[in-house]
């Protein structure tokens, strides 16, 4: 349905046409949603900032246009606050019956978009034989969550794993197999080389030290772009073998990607190199082959290259993203893509963007946007780290949130004095465990640093995936209690929101569409996570000042249908952030 929020702005604007006339159609209502419900659910600053264009006194202006709105049906008269704010009180009947509309509605009332629009979110895209780290984990959580979020939308979305599979790191890698597998190069079979991390690190020690070997390892650079057999299976191996160690952190994380490396562009290099050169943006600096760029300077005020072909004829990582934006324009008809990716690489995009459009390879219908994000900080305030210095493995991490979130449960249940079977233990630790970590992460803006903190993630109050869980379950538990079939509760009654908890929780649930929209632009998933902690602390002050169970009708029924209606906007909203809820817990 078209929100509370768009339709006020729409009824403000059409009050201000027929107040102040035609001219003022393409104002911007100001309406936006009050942080004190002191001032009304809504307010408007539209009188304000036009005192000064229409000379006149704000509280006039306002008077004009709440005397021209029609809004009857929604709100109570609307007030003037202050200097000329317009405040908004939905009725509480009004709120009820949109309650009643989306009751039955699966999607909760929450509309798709018009054109599903082809939008493409690049994301995770971690390094073969490099191990993934923390950095790629936040872009797997963050990226997916906007994945899921446009999709739910209606978006056509194409999810794209850029791994880095191409490029100098496997001439050292290659040249390193033909000395310590030989048979890597000629089998066909699949092959055990172990942990390719400390593949990369032998192969690093060994690149490092000897003059000859680094002669190989540039040769093997090479012979594998050119084709040749034996370099392409020891890739292929390398790749495999990554790819199967990635495959158990997105089969953990139940993320769904399309693997689309940076060698699919390979054959796609040369000609943008050309392009640029036809568009004559290419420049020769260095021996490298650059584009300069506008506004980005170095620490003299000298303009900053993008390098697009090393000295030796090599492409580069820009190159690669030039050629895939390209791509994905053109053959996958993107209208957006989006890259989510560590703030520092806030630079190569702007570039990367910049380039492409003033070769023509990105036209102004095609937005591209960059997702930055922070550092993953240990309690020390450092990167995270383990404890002996070495980078964490995602897997380990992962493994250790579920573990505590398993002692957690059991002292819980110990102390409730509660038997449960082993299998509904795995399985609460593991949704737990996961979702703590998940939601820890896309709780907090993006643009920031996040610590990484095992015990507040998993704290049964606060902002934490455990506290929204437990919000989900004890409506489920209402139902258990008075044998209640929420799906079969009459729609006819209409809703009664007597009592400042129900009304306050019924407004907040209509508010998720609101969000969703808002989110679908901003692609700050943390204002989900910020709805939904408000939307369980509102019902849990609902149900501790109402009774649901033993209530009269009609206020039975209205209060099971607000219970039934907050279970699914937070299990809507989790499932948007890729967390799945739980029945008990
Ligand atoms: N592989 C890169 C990294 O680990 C991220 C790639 C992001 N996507 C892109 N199209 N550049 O830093």
């Amino acid at each position: 349905m078209t929100s509370i929020l768009e339709q006020l702005k729409d009824s403000v604007s059409n009050a201000l046409v027929a107040a102040f006339g035609a001219e003022m159609a393409d104002k911007d209502p100001l309406v936006a949603p009050t942080n004190n419900p002191k001032f009304g659910d809504y307010q408007s600053n539209l009188a304000l900032s036009l005192a000064k264009p229409l000379k006149q006194n704000p509280r006039a202006i306002a008077q004009s246009i709440i005397d021209n709105l029609e809004i009857d049906d929604m709100c109570e008269t609307p007030t003037i606050a202050g200097p000329g704010f317009i405040n908004f009180m939905l009725k509480s009947d009004y709120v009820g019956s949109l309650l009643q509309k989306i009751q039955p509605d699966e999607r909760l009332g929450i509309e798709r978009v018009e054109s599903a629009d082809k939008v493409i979110v690049d994301f995770s895209s971690p390094n073969i034989a490099k191990e993934m780290h923390v950095g790629h984990l936040r872009s797997t959580i963050i990226g997916d969550a906007i994945a899921r979020i446009l999709e739910f939308r209606g978006y056509d979305v194409l999810r794209l794993n850029h791994v880095g599979d191409w490029g100098t790191q496997f001439g050292m890698l290659i040249a390193y197999l033909r000395e310590a597998y030989p048979e890597a190069l000629t089998t066909a079979d699949a092959l055990d080389i172990g942990d390719l991390v400390s593949l990369y690190k032998k192969a690093k020690v060994r690149f490092d030290e000897d003059e000859e070997f680094k002669q190989t390892a540039r040769e093997e650079v090479v012979k594998l772009q050119a084709g040749a057999e034996d370099s392409r299976r020891a890739w292929k191996l390398l790749c495999d073998q990554s790819r199967r160690e990635f495959q158990v952190i997105y089969d953990l994380l139940d993320i769904k990607l399309e693997e689309r490396g940076e060698s699919f562009y390979n054959p796609f290099l040369a000609d943008i190199v050309s392009e640029l050169d036809e568009k004559g943006l290419l420049e020769k600096s260095e021996g490298a082959m650059c584009v300069f760029l506008d506004s980005f300077t170095n620490k003299e005020g000298d303009p900053l290259p993008l390098i697009v072909q090393k000295t030796d004829g090599g492409f580069n990582y820009a190159t690669t993203d030039l050629a895939a934006i390209k791509y994905r324009i053109k053959e996958d008809k993107a209208t957006r893509i989006i890259y989510v990716t560590d703030s520092g690489q806030a630079n190569h995009f702007a570039g990367v963007f910049q380039v492409a459009k003033k070769a023509g390879i990105l036209p102004e219908s095609v937005e591209t946007v960059h997702v930055p994000f922070g550092l993953v900080l240990g309690k020390d305030g450092k990167r995270l780290k383990t404890r002996s210095g070495v980078t964490v493995k995602l897997k380990d991490l992962l493994d250790e949130a579920i573990n505590r979130a398993k002692n957690d449960l059991e002292t819980r249940l110990k102390d409730e004095e509660r038997k449960e079977t082993p299998e509904f233990i795995d399985r609460v630790a593991q949704v737990v465990g996961l979702s703590a970590v998940k939601y820890a992460d896309l709780s907090h803006n993006r643009t920031s640093d996040y610590t990484f903190d095992y015990d507040k993630m998993l704290d049964l109050k606060g902002n934490t995936a455990p506290y929204l869980l437990y919000a989900y379950v004890r409506p489920q538990g209402i139902s258990r209690k008075g044998n209640i079939d929420f799906s079969k509760l009459d729609n006819k009654t209409n809703i009664v929101l007597a009592e400042k908890e129900e009304l306050a929780l019924a407004k907040h649930i209509l508010q998720l569409e609101e969000i969703i929209k808002e989110v679908e632009s901003t692609l700050l998933p943390n204002r989900i996570c910020l709805y939904l902690f408000e939307l369980s602390q509102k019902f849990n002050q609902f149900f501790e000042e109402c009774n649901v169970l033993n209530a009269e009708e009609p206020q039975k029924t209205s209060r099971l249908i607000l219970a039934d209606l907050t279970a699914r906007t937070i299990k809507l909203g989790l499932s948007l952030l890729g967390i799945e809820v739980l029945e008990r817990m």
